[in-house]
């Protein structure tokens, strides 16, 4: 080849890699996981739980911006159906890889085998886990890490990152809880027995700040539980990505003598903030920065502990070691203390706080619709339960999904669910007719139009009882433009941040509060908005969302071969 045309050849070349930086770089990711039962001992007690290619947590996923993820998903357990869920990953064209049991698709049955192939649009922290029955608390979990795309840049420096999944753990088997939840009389799954930073922690430990009541000392006794550590060089920013994917607990995290700066949540920058602890509930993500500016000769705690509920258990315990200490020296000073369980002020000052950075795209200025969801508990035929509007949620046999786009009769109850609630209800005390439904139904949403949703809390069977629920959308991030105490009233709206709300995929509600978000219902879909709190949606909190679900594309065969849809498959009658 003559030099000119070479030159010619490199000087092309160049121009169209200029021109699509992004798309040039982007990659498919190829896994091949299998999902099983293994031995494991988290928190030093052996117990079995749902591992990935015989690991927990899973495996991290890894990837930039604009790339494809392609998991190759063979279920190995016994003899129960799988599927996995990308918290906080869009699905946008392809709905069916959502990973939701009965709603996108139909459960990986065993020795089966299901490609999920997705892309992902955002950097950010987010998670896996698996959504069917209990099967997230049994240990099917892992992160999934988003870094910009090549050539973009995250708004804000660090010199090195941490990554922390939360979650709490039970020693109870899901199977013995899934049977006390739907026993008469309840019986409640209680609180965890305890608190893990990357599926590991320690049972009764009493270095806790706050030692629960016969501890003992820790001593790990195998490497599955040892206390994690972080090891740092003094003087440098580190990134934190914190996500909790816990069963119950809301959890509140403090690393002794250091600041933190919030400048992610759920994947959307927001506007920093510096604050001592942060509040995490179940299903969201932060991302905080931490200068290790402390005297370097001692290392530190960062501790994790519960809120929101009388905590009966012991904090989690990881060690920010300063290098070149050894990391089996022990910190000079105790664990952070953390702000008292029922201190809700402090948790309602933390979530005010959270605003979207300067520049972020702003909401629709008015909504097209608004749909008011009240949550109670409630009595169904004396099982205990958990309704919106009174409906409390029952899956169908059926996916909505293919069943909703190919139109098929009777796969689940007709009609709309109610969209508010008798002005009469007073949120502040116990239901005074405790009796609910059960229902299947969906909210049909019409595509590209605009959704406030208020979440209405109230108070729960017991007097003087409200709890917290973490909500969270699949398909879409929400804007959360309100919060307040008691019952939602019409002047509110007017009040709403419309300026800079934060974009987010879970919200919380605080007990007797209400919360309002606002979507572009523009994902054509069938999609869960759910409590997170991993037995209150097995108790039926949640509703089902529905747009645009004609403009679908060809839903892979695998996730149709049950209830309605497997008789459609095998005839081949498929449209
Ligand atoms: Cu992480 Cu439907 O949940
Ligand atoms: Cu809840």
């Amino acid at each position: 080849m003559a030099t000119s045309s070479l030159l010619l050849l490199l000087i092309s070349s160049c121009i169209i890699s200029a021109l699509l930086p992004a798309a040039s770089a982007s990659k498919t990711r190829h896994f091949k996981w299998e999902v099983g039962y293994i031995y494991a001992s988290p928190d030093c007690n052996e117990k079995i739980l749902m591992g990935i290619n015989g690991q927990f947590p899973g495996p991290t996923i890894r990837a930039k911006a604009g790339d494809t993820i392609h998991v190759e998903l063979k279920n190995t357990l016994h003899t129960e159906g799988v599927v996995i869920h990308w918290h906080g990953i869009r699905q946008f064209g392809t709905p069916w890889a959502d990973g939701t049991a009965s709603i996108s698709q139909c459960a990986i049955d065993p020795e089966e085998t299901f490609v999920y192939r997705f892309r992902v649009e955002k950097a950010g922290t987010y998670f896996y886990h698996g959504h069917y029955g209990m099967q997230r608390a049994a240990g099917l979990y892992g992160s999934l890490i988003v870094d910009a795309a090549d050539g973009e840049e995250e708004p804000f420096r660090y010199d090195g990152e941490f990554n922390l999944l939360l979650s709490d753990w039970y020693h109870q088997s899901i199977y013995d809880q899934m049977v006390g939840l739907s026993s008469n009389p309840l019986r409640w799954i209680g609180e965890p027995q305890t608190l893990l930073i990357n599926g590991r922690g320690q049972y009764n430990c009493s270095l806790a700040a706050h030692p629960v009541e016969g501890s003992n000392a820790c001593r790990p006794t195998s490497k599955d539980c040892a206390p994690v550590v972080l090891r740092v060089l003094p003087n440098k920013t580190y990134r934190l990505r914190i996500a909790s994917t816990t069963s119950l607990s809301s959890l509140n995290l403090a690393i002794g003598n250091h600041k933190m700066v919030v400048v992610e949540a759920d994947g959307n920058h927001v506007e920093p903030f510096t604050v001592g602890d942060i509040d995490i509930y179940s299903g969201e993500s932060y991302s905080v920065l931490v200068t290790t500016d402390q005297n370097p000769s001692s290392n530190y705690w960062l501790s994790v502990g519960v809120r929101g509920r009388k905590p009966k258990t012991s904090p989690a315990l990881a060690i920010v070691n300063y290098r070149p200490n050894s990391p089996s020296k022990l910190p000079e000073s105790g664990p952070p203390m953390a702000p008292e369980w029922n201190d809700y002020n402090h948790s309602k000052s933390f979530s005010y706080r959270i605003l979207a950075r300067r520049g972020a795209p702003k909401p629709p200025q008015s909504a097209d619709r608004r749909i008011v969801l009240l949550n109670t508990q409630n009595k169904i035929d004396g099982y205990t339960k958990w309704s919106i509007n009174n409906v409390s949620l029952a899956l169908p046999p059926t996916p909505y999904l293919g069943s909703m786009r190919y139109r098929l009769k009777n796969a689940f109850d007709a009609g709309m669910p109610p969209e508010n609630f008798p002005p009469s209800y007073d949120v502040m005390r116990p239901p005074p007719n405790p009796n609910s439904t059960q229902s299947s139904n969906a909210y049909v949403i019409r595509l590209n139009s605009t959704v406030d949703v208020i979440l209405q809390n109230a108070n729960a069977l017991a007097v003087n009882v409200s709890e917290i629920h973490p909500w969270h959308l699949h398909g879409h991030e929400f804007w959360v433009v309100g919060y307040g105490d008691g019952r939602f009233g019409e002047k509110e709206v007017a009040r709403f941040n419309l300026k800079n709300p934060p974009l987010r995929n879970t919200v919380v509600i605080f007990p007797y509060g209400w919360t309002a978000i606002r979507f572009v219902a523009d994902n054509p879909g069938v999609w869960a908005f759910h409590c997170h709190i991993e037995p209150h949606l097995h108790m039926g909190m949640g509703v089902i969302f529905a747009e645009g679900v004609e403009h679908v594309g060809k839903i892979p065969r695998e996730a149709l071969t049950c209830g309605m849809t497997a008789k459609m498959v095998m005839d081949k009658h498929r449209p």
